[in-house]
């Protein structure tokens, strides 16, 4: 299978180690061709090339993965190679929250598959177990700590009694942040996770301008010290609730008891948990964020494709409209 990569920072970097440097039998046939970058690094590899037509004009690239993030030319590229058969994998949740449906209804007509599993919950195996589970079950709920880089800050507030702005800068050094912070703080990362869980969980095309998402940025030191006191903590969570034909969701930060499980999940890890109606509550808990756990999800995707396993169909046709309304008239 020969790959090409769109995009070569931190997630493209990680695609492009673990397929070229991993010795494992299922990647033996597997190769990075071309990777496609910004005409100043094109004398970092002789696989780079700076024109997308290089790419989709090129017959022996099979798959494609797509790291770039943000929306534009993201959406125009993705769409470019599934209509040259290309299969897609991608990382990038803006583009999968805003357009999901566009793409699985290309890839469909032009009988290629487009994946996503690292667009929410990085290493977690989370998009496959919600549409495993919902080959049998009925999903009724999920939540959880979406984001590795607030869990970071909130953490290191609460246990090395960091201030925000430390916290936060250390996150951007290890490589967890957005390129723009805001995307992390004031939860527009995890609305657009959500926004995907939830279509995945509830069969829905779900509209993340349908429900609040509230930032994190005035939580304060003294908040956090005042809740340590109390046996509490604060953690960040994305929700989502199915009830019957419509669903409530939103992001916003949350307080649990410091002896809870979503309390005790260090720096920045993810945990998430969801409901069905015959398997009851199941948790999921690892690295939400990173380099090579987000780049691993990305390589599962390509193996599931080259051996063609599937969790189940993705649809989106079912009507839901958003249910909080005392949240939706206050607050959107
Ligand atoms: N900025 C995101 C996070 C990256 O911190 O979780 C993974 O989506």
């Amino acid at each position: 299978m020969n790959i090409a990569i769109l995009g070569f920072g931190t997630i493209g970097s990680g695609v492009y180690e673990i397929v070229n440097q991993i010795q494992a039998e299922e990647l033996k046939d597997c190769k990075v061709t071309k990777i496609l970058d910004l005409p100043q690094n094109k004398d970092k590899l002789d696989i780079i090339v700076c024109d997308i037509n290089d790419i989709t004009e090129d017959e022996s690239i099979d798959l494609v993965v797509e790291t770039m993030g943000g929306i534009h030319p993201a959406y125009e590229f993705i769409q470019n190679c599934l209509q040259h058969k290309k299969h897609v994998v991608t990382a990038n949740k803006a583009v999968v929250a805003a357009h999901m449906s566009d793409f699985l209804k290309s890839a469909k007509e032009n009988g290629v598959q487009f994946r996503f599993e690292a667009s929410t919950g990085g290493g977690i195996p989370w998009l496959a177990s919600i549409q495993k589970a919902k080959r049998i079950d009925e999903i009724s709920s999920f939540y959880g700590i979406f984001n590795g880089t607030t869990n970071y800050i909130l953490d290191s507030m609460n246990t090395l009694n960091e201030e925000f702005e430390t916290a936060l800068k250390k996150a951007q050094q290890l490589g967890y942040a957005e390129a723009n912070p805001s995307a992390d703080i004031d939860g527009y990362d995890v609305q657009n996770k959500v926004t995907i869980s939830a279509a995945l969980a509830f069969d829905s095309k779900i509209d993340m301008k349908d429900f609040p998402c509230f930032s994190m940025a005035n939580i304060t030191y003294e908040d956090i010290q005042y809740l340590k006191s109390h046996h509490q903590m604060i953690k960040y969570i994305g929700q989502a609730i199915k009830k019957e034909n419509m669903y409530e969701a939103f992001v916003m930060p949350m307080v649990f008891a410091s002896n809870s499980l979503e309390a005790n999940i260090p720096s920045n890890f993810n945990i998430v948990t969801l409901n069905g109606n015959t398997i009851g509550e199941l948790k999921f808990y690892g690295q939400g964020a990173g380099k090579l756990p987000t780049a691993n999800a990305i390589v599962e995707d390509i193996l599931d494709i080259k051996n063609q396993i599937s969790y189940g169909k993705v649809s989106l046709d079912k009507k839901l409209s958003y249910c909080n309304t005392l949240l939706k008239e206050k607050y959107l």
